[in-house]
């Protein structure tokens, strides 16, 4: 008998533990609740930094080499052109695209003609966000592909040395987001 009393006490005494670390638990996760949408609206960064502009020093670049920046979450490809890339993306005919439109947005209506995708008029710089505009996969590039650009292996879209959409199913150009020069060694994005 008292055997087992002994064994329920000790039963209970496993139940109220438990029953501790299960209110403790609760009480975190209602403070976590009631706390994260405080800090949302007295730290508007989430916002601010969906829309922030950001500084890339791009000196140490190399010709033929791009550098590929995360920002406003996503991936940024900052090409430095060789002159035979440029040479290749100004040799295309505007016919020949899939898109006809420079889907830059530093120049909303231009066509897609190379010397609108790019951020100087030498052809040299190109910033273009690293997203396939067929279903969001990250496309690889330093000369991936049949174009010699970029390819995404997701389904088999290929891009130019000008981000342009040659073959696959992606229907767009890659797009150029807002950008410009800083300073002779940065660029800024936004
Ligand atoms: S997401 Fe790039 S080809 Fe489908």
């Amino acid at each position: 008998m008292s055997h087992a009393d002994n064994h329920a006490g000790s039963g209970e005494g496993s139940r109220r533990d438990f029953l501790y670390y299960a209110t403790a638990g609760a009480g975190v996760v209602a403070t976590g609740a009631a706390v994260w949408p405080l800090v949302n609206q007295m730290n508007p960064s989430a916002d601010t930094r969906a829309l922030a502009s950001i500084l890339v020093p791009i000196d140490s670049v190399e010709v033929g080499t791009q550098l590929t920046v995360k920002w406003r979450g996503k991936p940024v490809f900052i090409r430095r052109r060789s002159a035979e890339e440029i040479e290749a993306a100004r040799a295309v005919k505007l016919e020949e695209l899939v898109d006809a439109n420079g889907e830059n947005k530093n120049k909303p209506d231009a066509d897609a003609s190379d010397a609108n995708r790019t951020l100087d008029e030498a052809g040299e710089w190109l910033v273009m966000m690293g997203v396939c505009t067929h279903l969001g996969c990250v496309p690889l590039g330093d000369g991936a592909g049949d174009f010699g650009g970029w390819f995404c292996p997701c389904h088999g879209s290929h891009y130019d040395t000008a981000g342009r959409i040659r073959k696959g199913p992606a229907p767009r150009n890659l797009e150029v987001p807002v950008a410009a020069f800083f300073d002779e060694q940065t660029i800024k994005l936004g």
